[in-house]
């Protein structure tokens, strides 16, 4: 039988020809506000959310090609320590300052050292941490998915055990034939692991989500390819990604993007026009700061879910 969604989706993206070894990385394919026009604005948010929590360390976990750690190396006072976290050697372009860490990729990390008074961060990270996905058959059993090279599927024995525990707890109700599941147990595992590593300071995931009463009945599991959607198919040539159940991460708080930044100070509001007559070069940088609030905090970007959870 072919592997299931969970395996074929490891391999595709960290199998040794894996979708994330390839050298131009995620920002080859799509923006992110990690590593987009507003990742400035976005390195500057996180750093007052380290001051704030009396944070002197900052781990990217999943950071790509370390995008967002040069936006903080620009910004951060030299006593903040920035370490990045992916599945690919350390790029060389990076500032000297920032420490690197090889990781497996997926559910798996690597040692991180224990780090104490730390921001970890991962975004949209768990969303590319592959999971089990099940669907409804036509007599109403919730199935295991198995999905061949060329991304045909075909269903497999029952979902039992853990993974269906999770799906009464957190998915409930796929009723209809067709339905789908993805079954956010790995992510929450994950999460987890990513928490036991860290020795204390406050961990954010970041990603697309949904919440209980609010899950996709058809699921959401989609490829990425220079920069456009395209059908999800586990051959390494695609990016592959379904949005995560953020409340069975039990975070302390969840909050959307656009309150988290908002906490934060991040504003898209328009400098007054006076401005412009008297200081143009300062309406020029409050007008493009303007911008970057605003891709931050409208739309998609705006609707991301940020799950903390505090760590000692
Ligand atoms: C969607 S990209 C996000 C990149 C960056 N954080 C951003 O927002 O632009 C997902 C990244 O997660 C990385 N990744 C996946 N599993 C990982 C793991 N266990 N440890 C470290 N990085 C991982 C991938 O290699 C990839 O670079």
């Amino acid at each position: 039988m072919d592997p299931t969604w969970e395996q074929a989706w490891h391999a595709a993206l960290y199998g040794p020809e894996g979708f994330y070894r390839r050298p131009e990385g995620p920002a080859g394919h799509f923006a992110t506000s990690a590593q987009g026009a507003a990742a400035e604005l976005f390195a500057g948010a996180l750093l007052e959310l380290a001051r704030r929590e009396g944070l002197t360390t900052v781990v990217d976990v999943a950071c790509g090609r370390g995008e967002l750690l040069s936006a903080l190396a620009a910004q951060a006072d030299p006593s903040i320590r920035l370490v990045g976290v992916d599945v690919v050697p350390r790029p060389d372009d990076l500032p000297a300052r920032v420490e690197w860490v090889v990781s497996p990729g997926g559910a798996d990390l690597p040692d991180l050292g224990s780090p104490t008074a730390a921001l970890i961060l991962a975004h949209e990270w768990l969303d590319v941490v592959p999971c089990p996905i099940a669907e409804v058959d036509d007599e109403g059993v919730l199935r295991v998915v198995h999905v061949a090279p060329d991304g045909s599927e075909s269903l497999g024995d029952p979902l039992t055990g853990p993974n269906r525990d999770w799906c009464d707890r957190w998915w409930p109700g796929p009723g209809s034939p067709g339905d789908r599941v993805e079954v956010g147990r790995a992510r929450d595992v994950a999460f987890e692991d990513l928490v036991r590593r860290t020795g204390s300071g406050l961990v954010v995931a970041v990603d697309y989500g949904h919440v209980l009463g609010d899950r996709p009945p058809a699921g959401s599991l989609v490829g990425f390819v220079d920069g456009s959607v395209c059908t999800p198919v586990p051959d390494g040539g695609c990016d592959l990604t379904a949005h995560v159940a953020m409340d069975s991460l039990r975070p302390d708080r969840l909050l959307t993007q656009r309150e988290a930044l908002r906490e934060l100070g991040v504003d898209g509001a328009r400098p007054p026009l006076d401005l412009a007559r008297s200081d143009p070069a300062g309406y020029l940088a409050a007008l493009s700061r303007a911008s970057q609030a605003a891709a931050l905090t409208s739309g998609g970007p705006g609707g991301f879910l940020w799950a903390l959870r505090r760590v000692g």
